[in-house]
């Protein structure tokens, strides 16, 4: 079997390492015949992690690493670009993947809103067209798992839908933004709020949906996970067993009676590839809040893997025939994704 599409990560940080490692393990299923990470700066204590994606069949890019050819000397062969780099890298990136002379397509990551057409996989998106793609934050896709969760998929349900977003100051591996205290943030639009709630509007504008949604941020002085505490208005009023059915039926989500984060995080580190939760949004089990056409409640938000299965549905969708790309993305979510816990 000849394996067709050439891909390369563009960053090797947090993100681009777990989409490296998702690439290199279902590198078949994703019909992926050649990985390249392009890493810009590479620091003594980087090499022995190049060494290791090396071993896994990556071949890594840079000026900055001994002996690797330079990006300028593999654009032409990329098929499709994943640019994992930090805030605004990817915009300003943009203009070059122009000149890759193969590319079908590329994505970019959660801040780089300016990127291109928005894609959170469940949500019936089709970004088979688009030549740029952009994956939003992982709040984003939690605020909009919620919303889809409890609405059944009929966005058209939600009356209105307030989020509090309590993030935890950054990854666990870095530490350059660890916060004291609880630090707010500013609400940078008068009626949605933080960028949860705008990059989710303009998710839903893309699907023709006009959803009430407010959103607010506060981060805590902890490196385990974000959560969310929602607050749902349903026309439909369902029952908290209506409720519990939709959250159980629903896809990319999953549930936990675990209420602490660093325990959860840990269930990822044990049993997720890359020691990462791909779910996009984890409901805590048993403590909702169900009255009269209001759902409110908690849930977890697994950053650093959340946004991976949009990233390779997306790239799917873009690369290959719809029903192929359904296929993959289903066996893939099988592979990935964790039921209960
Ligand atoms: N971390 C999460 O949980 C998460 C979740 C959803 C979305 N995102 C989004 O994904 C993107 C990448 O996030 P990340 O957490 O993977 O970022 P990261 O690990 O902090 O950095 C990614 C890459 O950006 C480059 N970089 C980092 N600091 C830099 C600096 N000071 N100057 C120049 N380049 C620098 C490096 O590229 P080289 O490797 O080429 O040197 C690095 O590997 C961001 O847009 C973020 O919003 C992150």
């Amino acid at each position: 079997m000849v394996l067709a599409m050439k891909v390369l990560v563009n960053g090797v940080g947090n993100i681009g390492t777990t989409l490296l490692q998702v690439l290199c393990t279902h590198r078949e299923l994703l019909d992926i015949g050649a990985i390249y990470a392009h890493k810009a700066t590479v620091r003594p204590w980087d090499v022995p992690q190049l060494e290791r994606l090396k071993n896994l069949g990556v071949i890594i890019v840079g000026s900055e690493f001994p002996g690797q050819a330079r990006l300028s000397e593999v654009a032409d062969r990329i098929d499709y670009v994943f640019d994992a780099g930090q805030s605004g890298l990817g915009v300003s990136r943009r203009e070059s993947y122009d000149g890759f002379r193969s590319l079908v397509g590329a994505s970019a990551q959660g801040t780089e809103s300016a990127f291109g057409t928005p894609y959170v996989v469940g949500l019936g998106m089709d970004v088979s067209t688009a030549r740029y793609v952009h994956i939003p934050s992982c709040n984003t896709h939690s605020a909009l798992a919620v919303l889809r969760t409890l609405s059944d998929g009929d966005f058209d349900d939600i009356v209105a839908a307030d989020f509090v977003v309590a993030r935890r100051c950054e990854d666990v591996g870095n530490h350059d933004r660890l916060v004291a205290g609880n630090v707010l943030a500013r609400h940078l639009d008068p009626v949605l709020g933080t960028h949860h709630a705008i990059d989710a509007d303009a998710v839903l504008a893309v699907l023709g949906k006009q959803v009430p949604i407010q959103s607010s941020d506060i981060t805590t002085p902890s490196q385990f996970l974000h959560a969310t505490r929602f607050s749902v208005q349903l026309a439909s009023a369902p029952t908290e067993e209506q409720v519990r059915d939709r959250i159980s039926r629903a896809p990319y989500v999953a549930t936990t009676q675990i209420f602490d984060s660093n325990k959860v995080f840990e269930i990822g580190r044990r049993f997720g590839l890359g020691g990462r939760l791909y779910n996009q949004a984890i409901f805590a089990d048993g403590n909702l809040l169900v009255k009269g056409h209001t759902v409110s409640g908690w849930a977890m938000v697994p950053q650093e893997g959340n946004t991976i299965l949009s990233t390779l549905a997306a790239y799917l969708q873009q690369t290959h025939s719809v029903d192929d790309a359904r296929a993959a993305l289903d066996e893939l979510a099988e592979s990935l994704l964790l039921g209960e816990l």
